[in-house]
Formats: C-alpha cells, structure tokens, sequence
C-alpha cells in the first residue's frame, strides 16, 4: 500500500460531506497550513501539517489552495454536427424553441449524431471531456439524446461506455424530443424496450426526460421515470426551463435524485422542491447562453432547498467546456455565495448523481482534489476566462 502525504496545503478547504441544503451549503472545513494522507486513492487523515503522521513518501504542494475536485452532474458531451448557424440567428433574435418547433435545434443534432460511429462520437467527446477534467471536473455526468432511434441511443450510450475507460463518467439515458408522429407508440417503447435493454446491458444509471411544452408532458415523463424505477434505475428531469408545466412537481413526486434548468420555475416550486429530498440542479451556461432568466439559485437555498451546479455542456444551449466557469457563473447570475457554490459543485452535485463517496476532503472519501494556482480558495469562483486551477488529482493520482 503506497501512502503519500500531501504537505504545504496553504488552504485545505471543504464541505461537510454528504448532500447539504439551505443555509449548511455555506458552511466550509478550512485548514490552514494542512496535509493530507492519501492511499490506494482513498483519503485516511486531513488536518494541521504538525500534526500530521509521519509516512515514507511526501508531496509538497508549494503553499496553495487546496479544494475538492469538482462534479459535473449535467452534460450532453457526446454529439456530432454543429449548431453554428442556430447560434447565429439566435443572436439575432430567432429563440430556441422556435428554432427547435422548426426542425432545427435538437433535432438538427440528433440527424448528425445518428449518422455516427461509436468511435466517431468516442473521439469527438474525448476532446470535450479533457476540457472538463482540465477546468477541474474530476467527476462527469453524460447523457444521451441525440440518438435518432434506438440503435443511435445505444451508440451513445456505448461511447460513453468506451470513454469511461479514460475518464470518470455517470451515464445517463436522455428522452429528449418525441418524433413528430406516433408519440404514443414511442414512449410505449421506450418503457417496454429501450430501458428493460439499456438497465439489462448497465448503459445507463439513471433514466432523464425533456419534460416541456417542445418535448414531452408530465404524463408522458412520469410513464417515462417510472419505467425506470420499475428497472433499478435512477431517474432524473428536465423541468422548468422554459415554461412551469408541471415537470419540477413531478421530479418531486417521484423521488428524482435530481430536477435540473428550473429557469421558469415560481414560488409554488421552489416551495415543492424544498420540501422534498431532490436536489436542484441549475445550469447558468444556458442563462448566459440563451439570455434567459436565471434559475432562483439564491431562493431555493434560502427556502432550504439543496443545489448543485452542472455545466449543461451541449451544442445548443451551453458551449460551456468548463466546471469552473459553471461554478463562478452561479455566484454572478444565480447569486450563490462563492462557499455555496463549491458545495452546489462537489458534494451537491455527487448528491444529485447518487454518489455519497466523493466531494468532500474528509476520510474515507475518494482523494479527488485539485491544487490551485492560488494561495486563497477563493480565486475558483472569481476568476473568468482564465483556469486558477494548478492540478488535477483523481484517486490519488495527478492527471
Ligand atoms: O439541457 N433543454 C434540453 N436539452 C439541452 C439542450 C440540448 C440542445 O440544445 O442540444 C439542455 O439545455
Ligand atoms: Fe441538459
């Protein structure tokens, strides 16, 4: 068994451990002068440098911050095809669902998706994924969605599988636009054949529906994520993004690990989702990305509600290519406050993905942490469009 310790940690900063709500989001471990005890990936000791045990093998750290490696639980990282034109005539005013109600949008990425290898969408992803890890996302969600028909579904889905050889990823299976015609039927199948197949094959750990006027009803998602239940998956929902149908009510109702955009969600659901155990999960690369309200990242945690943060990367909504950015945009269009967001971005979001065992620099907990470029922690949520981290460290290992 190797044991390293990690020494000369200017700042060892954290959350407590496991999901945190309301008010105990802003409630960080700091250390100053730490170390750490690192072995076969796990950490065993964290405290003040004199105190801690003396082991054969030391890494000094040169002084800097120190902070837990961040969990993306929401991206589309797997595509094919461009959404360049999109962008240019949203900018100029033609809006997303428009351009979706159109044939465009989604649907334009699900023609060039499908079209695709597995080892195509393998090495388009990869790139995007390197991008992540490198802005410090040491753990990654990936959905998949833009699968024409089921076989383009499980394409994804097998890429994602090829990928995790390299990367740390959770994958997910996205319900995401109905066909224009015999939707019925396609949700029929979609219960009764692709998720029996995917949980059978384990493709997928959670099941996640579009649930929206442009995409399917609440009855059509609850179909959906009961289904999933029924086959030992987790289940997750698009909900709120554009329009409060009914979508976060029903994420809340069925015990979702997490309701994700909430962009339109009002009061009745911020109330909703507070009292139930389903974490928030907000996406401001797509406020910033679309111009659309920001999700009430502020009052769901002051209604106590528990939130993480998701980079939502996809070719339509949010080019977002990193965790930190997500991170230090929820400070300035949701209003977190910088401790909120490093919860909202580790433990929170390992919540929302259903892991208990990374997120927090405590033992036990899988030794993925980043070192920063800076003395001061704080640096992760001011800095823009420039990356304050110095390393990435997942299990133990620096990558
Ligand atoms: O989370 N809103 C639905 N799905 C994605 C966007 C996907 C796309 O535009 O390609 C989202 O924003
Ligand atoms: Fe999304």
């Amino acid at each position: 068994m190797t044991e390293t310790l990690f020494t000369n940690i200017g700042q060892l900063v954290s959350p407590k451990p496991g999901v945190q709500r309301g008010a105990a989001m802003r409630d960080l471990t700091i250390i100053h002068d730490a170390a750490m005890l690192i072995s076969d990936g796990v950490i065993r000791w964290v405290g003040p440098r004199p105190e801690a045990p003396g082991v054969l093998q030391e890494h000094d750290l040169g002084g800097v911050a120190v902070v837990p490696g961040l969990v993306d639980p929401h991206t589309h990282a797997v595509w094919a095809g461009d959404r360049l034109a999109d962008f240019e005539a949203r900018v100029q005013g033609v809006p997303y669902e428009e351009i979706l109600a159109r044939g465009g949008g989604i649907r334009s990425s699900m023609q060039a998706t499908g079209a695709a290898s597995v080892d195509e969408l393998v090495a388009l992803a990869r790139s995007r994924l390197e991008a992540l890890r490198a802005s410090g996302a040491t753990t990654i969600e990936v959905k998949s969605g833009y699968g024409l028909d089921f076989d383009a579904e499980r394409r994804m889905l097998l890429a994602i599988r090829d990928l995790q050889a390299e990367f740390s990823l959770v994958p997910t299976l996205l319900i995401h636009v109905p066909p224009t015609e015999g939707r019925a039927e396609y949700v029929h199948a979609v219960c009764h054949d692709l998720i029996p197949t995917v949980a059978s094959e384990g493709l997928a750990s959670a099941v996640d529906v579009f649930c929206e006027r442009e995409a399917f009803t609440v009855e059509e998602s609850r179909a959906v994520l009961q289904a999933a239940t029924a086959h030992g998956l987790g289940t997750k929902l698009h909900a709120d993004q554009f329009h409060a149908i009914g979508g976060m009510e029903l994420a809340c109702e069925l015990g979702a690990l997490s309701v994700d955009h909430l962009e339109a969600s009002g009061p009745a659901q911020i109330a909703a989702l507070a009292a139930s155990n389903t974490v928030a999960t907000i996406l401001p690369g797509a406020t910033l990305h679309l111009g659309l309200p920001a999700a009430p990242g502020r009052q769901l945690i002051d209604a106590g509600a528990a939130v993480a943060v998701g980079t939502d990367l996809n070719p339509g909504s949010s080019p977002v290519f990193s965790a930190q950015l997500a991170l230090a945009l929820a400070v300035r269009l949701n209003r977190l406050t910088p401790a909120e967001a490093l919860t909202a971005c580790t433990v929170n979001a390992a919540a929302a993905l259903g892991l208990k065992d990374r997120g927090a620099l405590v033992p036990g907990q899988r030794a993925d942490f980043l070192a920063l470029h800076s003395r001061d922690w704080r640096d992760l949520p001011y800095t823009l469009g420039a990356s304050p981290v110095r390393e990435v460290y997942v299990a133990g290992r620096e990558l």
